[in-house]
């Protein structure tokens, strides 16, 4: 496959310029365009912030951090880019600029140079409509911070020409990251499967199962996750993490598996955003005591299994609905949130059947059709079928 030389990404923000950073390192010439200027002097600067730091830890050689620098250059005006091999955009996340940033690359680039967009929420057939040979244009979904999360979702669009895809699954391969690839479906991989561990947490926390801590206790503790759901929304952002899941159930129809929650809602009503504004679930000022979680561990497995059952069945609906293969499934919700193991692999240690009495046992409850079983899993259970992974 014919490697990317010359790359151009629109949008110098936090994504652009990790992704910048991720291609310079792999050899690839690196032009950073945005339209505030300020934006490319800042990216530069924290760029450089970046490798300093690596170079005093000892991580880096300088002349190794100095290398990948030297690639990147920033363009204030588009036609620069002339004669990139690779566009990829990260500006904000609106369709109409997304559109309009595509039309003014496609008037400059040539016809082959492919087309990528960063975007994490809309739909690249959609970003992809106004451009002439839509079949070189691709999501490249990079997660948040990109030099260090080693996942990048691959999304051809329906136009998408196979050799596109092919050349960005190997760039992707290159560039170091573990690339899987990603029906154009809302959400994806990751942002669809993971809905669940915020929301079943929630949905917990109304029906006072147990308290913020407690839940996210359990999930560390018993679970085996690295952080709770209550902690790492605090942690993402409750404005990102709300604003994705309303995206990913409006997309669906209002499908009630992705209905958001009002709690999560209320905190970004009272602008209490997590870590970033100093409260959230918890209070992060300083001297502030927060709640200890009761360590209950019959209660304990009790939140594993409700919060699991959903994760499995959302990873079956994937699977069901041809969103991806199994093993980029499984890659997908260890590399890029880093769960404790693969939900599909995990979903048959718990026994498939038990799973799919788990969910019915919710649904026979609630009257709540967002825990009604994927066929799938339903038929793998009752053919005593366990997933290929
Ligand atoms: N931040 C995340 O966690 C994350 C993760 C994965 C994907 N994404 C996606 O990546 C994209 C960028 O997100 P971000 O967090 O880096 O945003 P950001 O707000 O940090 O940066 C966006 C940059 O785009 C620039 N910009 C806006 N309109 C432009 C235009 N028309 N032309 C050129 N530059 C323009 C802005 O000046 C800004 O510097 C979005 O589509 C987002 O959904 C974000």
């Amino acid at each position: 496959m014919k490697p990317f030389k010359q790359a151009t990404i629109v949008g110098a923000g936090a994504m652009g310029r990790g992704i910048a950073q991720v291609l310079a390192e792999a050899g690839v010439n690196v032009m950073l365009y945005d339209t505030h200027e300020s934006a490319l002097t800042s990216a530069i600067k924290q760029l450089e912030a970046v490798y300093s730091r690596l170079v005093d830890k000892g991580r880096r050689s300088r002349l190794s951090c100095d290398e990948a620098l030297a690639r990147i250059t920033t363009i204030v005006n588009f036609k620069d880019a002339e004669g990139s091999d690779l566009v990829i955009e990260a500006i904000i996340e609106s369709l109409d600029a997304k559109r309009s940033v595509f039309q003014m690359v496609d008037d400059v680039v040539s016809e082959d140079c492919v087309l990528a967009t960063n975007t994490s929420s809309l739909s690249v057939a959609a970003i992809s409509a106004g451009v002439n040979n839509p079949g070189r244009m691709v999501g490249l979904h990079f997660f948040n911070p990109a030099a260090l999360m080693p996942l990048v979702e691959i999304v051809p669009s329906l136009a998408t020409d196979p050799d596109v895809l092919a050349r960005c699954q190997s760039a992707v391969k290159a560039w170091g990251k573990s690339g899987v690839v990603a029906a154009d479906s809302p959400g994806f991989i990751v942002n669809r499967v993971a809905r669940p561990f915020y929301a079943e947490a929630m949905h917990m926390l109304e029906e006072g199962l147990a308290d913020v801590p407690t839940i996210d206790w359990a999930m560390r503790e018993i679970g085996g996750f690295k952080m709770g759901p209550f902690q790492l929304m605090d942690l993402i952002g409750h404005d990102v993490n709300y604003v994705v899941t309303e995206t990913v159930w409006t997309q669906f129809y209002f499908d009630p598996r992705f209905r958001p929650n009002l709690t999560q809602k209320r905190l970004l009503d009272a602008g209490w955003l997590g870590r970033k504004s100093g409260k959230g679930f918890y209070d992060y000022a300083d001297g502030a005591s927060n709640p200890s979680a009761t360590e209950d561990r019959v209660l304990g497995q009790v939140i594993v299994d409700r919060i699991t059952a959903l994760l499995f069945n959302e990873a079956a609906d994937a699977l069901y609905r041809n969103i991806c293969s199994a093993s980029d499934l499984e890659t997908a919700m260890l590399r890029g949130v880093n769960y404790p193991k693969g939900l599909l692999q995990w979903a048959n240690e718990t026994g498939l059947d038990t799973i799919v009495d788990r969910l019915n046992a919710l649904r026979d409850r609630t009257g709540d059709t967002r825990y009604r079983p994927c066929p799938l899993l339903v038929d793998r259970a009752s053919n005593n079928q366990p997933f290929e992974c």
